[in-house]
């Protein structure tokens, strides 16, 4: 590599201030490619152009899925049928009322310009009704309510808004990997937390505030979690709350599954705790509870002035959702809270069914009460031979079934698997069948 100044000098150079070299080439050494960058600064065609990536993208670390998602890949290449249980992707489809109000809205010319970064004022005003009649929560759509390109970006961007070097955010463990990348990707150092029992969560993050300096900026919480599948009461976030108060933090709670809960469990919002708002925001989307995922379409509610520094950051890089998704996104919050609870149920059924199939071949996995995930421990003799990996991967492999490996949410998922529910009820009865099969030849 040439050392910095050299190429710094060069990159500032234009063409004409090349210094012409009339002498003759050096003869070749016979030690590898003459290097023609030491005559007049271009390089040898045979010597391949190094691409000097920012030192962030080394702070990630290494991304666990990319094995799985390609033997998935050359598997349907090569004509398998995979029942996917990998991806929290919803295979069922948005509202047709919805869709028609897309098709309507793409079709008016005036929805075709750049659109505002914070989202039109009618989609921030239905966003905040909701909250309103599903939560009691009461919102300002100008100041407390932000429409994002799905929540994953606003999440992302309100960690480049809040944290820097030298900043620490504490994430609950197993993490859903945005919840650590994000961080990491604004410079900010993260503190994995497990999730499991929440009172132990609450209580490590008091002690961590009490015994590290500097103390944690900010605190992400996320129920119904991904990939564990917890699920909290109203008093947790009241609790939460208080403990921010106390310590300084900020909180973003991500609410990803809040229209996913079963057995009449309705997942609390964080800010409906007496003075969220004061120290966090919400996340919410419209990607699980209204199959949309691919239009992304998420919100951020909550604290005025984190939500001014998110706007401060979409205004830089976006120019707003397109329109048409806005408006077809109102008739959503307006006209379908019915599909949403119906989409809940068929989750729930869904649970229900690959439940008991596991429980049929003497696999006992914990039923959740919200989310589109189980959370199985692995069971034995091949949680002693084999890693969380290697068993995702012979699942794939043998019985035609794509999971998620528990440690690629980092070292605490190790020894469970993620299946999410978005096959319908027949394939996953199909996927217990495989699995069955699977585990039993050895
Ligand atoms: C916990 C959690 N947060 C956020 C997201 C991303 O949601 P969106 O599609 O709104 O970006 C997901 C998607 O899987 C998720 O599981």
């Amino acid at each position: 590599m040439r050392p910095l100044r050299q190429r710094a000098e060069r990159e500032t150079m234009s063409r004409t201030d090349i210094p012409q070299n009339n002498s003759p080439a050096p003869e070749p050494t016979g030690e590898g490619p003459l290097r023609r960058d030491s005559i007049d600064g271009s390089l040898a065609d045979n010597e391949p152009f190094e691409i000097q990536v920012a030192t962030r993208l080394s702070r990630l670390p290494p991304y666990m899925f990319g094995q799985i998602n390609q033997l998935l890949y050359e598997k349907r290449r090569a004509g398998s049928d995979v029942i996917d249980l990998g991806m929290g992707n919803p295979s069922d489809a948005p509202e047709p009322l919805v869709v028609d109000k897309l098709v309507e809205a793409a079709a008016d010319s005036r929805n075709h310009g750049y659109s505002r970064s914070n989202g039109i004022l009618n989609l921030r005003r239905e966003v905040a009704s909701k909250y309103l009649k599903k939560y009691g929560v009461r919102l300002d759509p100008e100041t407390e309510a932000m429409v994002c390109l799905g929540s994953k970006e606003g999440f992302s961007h309100m960690c480049l808004a809040l944290m820097g070097p030298g900043d620490a955010a504490i994430v609950p463990a197993p993490y859903f990997p945005v919840h650590m990348y994000a961080v990491a990707l604004a410079a900010g150092n993260v503190i994995a937390l497990e999730v499991a029992e929440s009172d132990q969560f609450l209580a490590n993050i008091a002690y961590t505030c009490e015994h590290l300096y500097p103390k944690p900026k900010l605190v992400i919480v996320n129920y119904p979690h991904n990939p564990s599948t917890v699920t909290v009461e109203a008093d947790f976030y009241r609790d939460l709350v208080q403990l921010a108060k106390q310590h300084d933090f900020m909180v973003i709670s991500d609410f990803a599954y809040a229209d996913i809960g079963f057995d009449g469990y309705q997942p609390p919002s964080f800010l409906a705790a007496p003075g969220a708002a004061d120290v966090g925001v919400e996340f919410t989307t419209m990607s699980k509870g209204y199959n949309m995922a691919g239009w992304r379409v998420g919100y951020c509610c909550g604290n005025r002035e984190m939500i001014r520094a998110l706007g401060v950051i979409k205004g830089y890089y976006d120019y707003g959702m397109f329109q048409a998704i806005q408006v077809a996104a109102i008739m959503a919050l307006r006209h379908t809270d019915a599909a949403v609870e119906q989409q809940s149920a068929i989750y729930q059924r869904r649970r229900d069914v690959l439940i008991e199939g596991l429980h049929r071949i003497g696999w006992q996995v914990d039923a959740p009460r919200a989310g589109m995930f189980l959370w199985a421990r692995i069971p034995r003799p091949w949680s002693e031979k084999m890693s969380t990996m290697e068993f995702a991967m012979k699942l794939l492999e043998e019985a035609d079934v794509a999971v998620s490996p528990g440690s690629g949410f980092g070292p605490v998922g190790e020894g469970h698997v993620r299946m999410s529910l978005v096959e319908n009820e027949n394939r996953l009865r199909q996927a217990v069948r495989q699995i069955g099969r699977c585990l039993s030849a050895e």
